[in-house]
């Protein structure tokens, strides 16, 4: 899939951009504070409803304005959409093809997107949901019974909860149901983490990558292995009362990175770091490939910081040969380096203006 033009006003310090996307390599050039990762955000935040640097939306309209707008024309499997995204003071607007849409489900069900940014390296060094939203991505992208069960343990999640702080007698009620939908999403989990690995191992081989050999991980589904879910949830009862909430489940869950056995975060330096999390991506960009046979859109941000160049020009190469599109940013041009087959299309932005090399 693709975006092949994005419309953007008072994103940040961008006041107004109009811009047609290639099908492949797409560079924005800039110097610091030029707006390049804003304008990858206003990318991030189309697919997702979400920006990748602030937890809130508000911080991305420009100083001076009361609103920002991000529309776009993307293209998948042949059919074009207008998505549109509009935030002013108090409301929302979301459409996709004009019509209202209340849902951010509904454009990641449109997108396919895998971003990687400064904070990308939070899947080794950060909290455990940045690494239950990777396997999750996959299944939700994957399997239409994924989301479904994810708002459905939810549900249950919160009502199980308000009956610890509350009526206490129907927490069998919840108990059951939650541990059947919980057990669904681990093993999901379990048989989508099997298939990553499969492909996290293969990029680091045919990279070559020799200091990375020996990578593993280890799931943790969220209460000790040698129970079953329910029995976990009983047995923690009377702490859970205690506390007022779940303390197992699958919203718990965890994986634990390791190099021939020791923590890769102690283990690993901090741009090994920033490479296994490209890795990490690159495989899920070759699995979405591979099994729904659809390349995702890949959008990298500021590369090079961090990453030698050998490293760099090798992950880049392998996101370029899936033959997607890839949208990046860079200070220098010569940080990156393309083979002659696919065709860069470059911009560069100075103060928020974007122009076409
Ligand atoms: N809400 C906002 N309104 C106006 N300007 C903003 C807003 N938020 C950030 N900026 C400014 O926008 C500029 C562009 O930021 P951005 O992070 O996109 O730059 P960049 O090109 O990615 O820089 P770098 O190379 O340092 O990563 C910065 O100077 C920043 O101060
Ligand atoms: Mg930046």
């Amino acid at each position: 899939m693709l975006v092949s033009s994005l419309n953007l006003e008072n994103v940040r310090c961008i006041k107004k951009a109009s811009i047609f996307l290639g099908e492949r390599v797409n560079l924005f050039l800039g110097e610091n504070g030029s707006g390049k990762s804003s304008l990858l955000e206003s990318i991030h935040i189309l697919a997702t409803g979400k920006s990748f640097r602030t937890s809130k939306i508000d911080g991305v309209k420009n100083f001076d304005s009361d609103s920002f707008t991000i529309s776009s024309i993307i293209n998948r499997n042949g059919f074009e959409k207008v998505i549109g995204y509009r935030k002013d003071k108090s409301n929302i607007d979301i459409r996709i093809n004009s019509i209202n849409v209340s849902k951010l489900s509904e454009l990641v069900l449109n997108f396919s997107l895998i971003t990687f940014h400064s904070s990308s390296v939070f899947i080794i060094e950060g909290e455990p949901q940045y690494r239950r939203r990777y396997i999750d991505w996959w299944l939700f992208h994957s399997n239409t019974s994924f989301y479904p069960e994810w708002l459905r343990y939810q549900k249950l999640l919160k009502q199980r909860n308000a009956a610890l702080r509350q009526s206490k007698s129907f927490l069998h009620v919840w108990d059951e149901a939650l541990a059947e939908s919980g057990e669904i999403i681990n093993s999901l989990r379990q048989s989508a983490l099997q298939m990553l690995m499969v492909e996290v191992c293969n990029v680091i081989d045919e990279s070559d990558f020799q200091s990375l050999s020996g990578f593993s991980w280890q799931y943790n589904s969220g209460w000790p292995k040698d129970e079953t879910f329910l029995s976990a949830l009983k047995r923690n009862q009377q702490r859970d009362i205690l506390y007022g909430f779940t303390s197992v489940g699958v919203h718990r869950g965890d994986l634990r990175f390791t190099f021939k056995g020791k923590d890769a975060k102690e283990y690993l330096s901090r741009g090994q770091q920033k490479t296994l999390s490209l890795i990490m991506l690159i495989a899920l960009g070759s699995i979405h490939k591979k099994v729904l046979n659809e390349t995702p859109i890949f959008l990298i941000d500021d590369v090079s910081s961090e990453l030698d160049t050998t490293h760099r020009y090798k992950l880049i190469e392998k996101i370029v040969n899936f033959g997607g599109q890839l949208i990046l940013t860079s200070i220098d041009a010569n940080d990156l380096r393309f083979s002659m087959s696919s065709p860069v299309n470059k911009f560069v932005l100075q103060k928020g203006d974007v122009h076409v090399v």
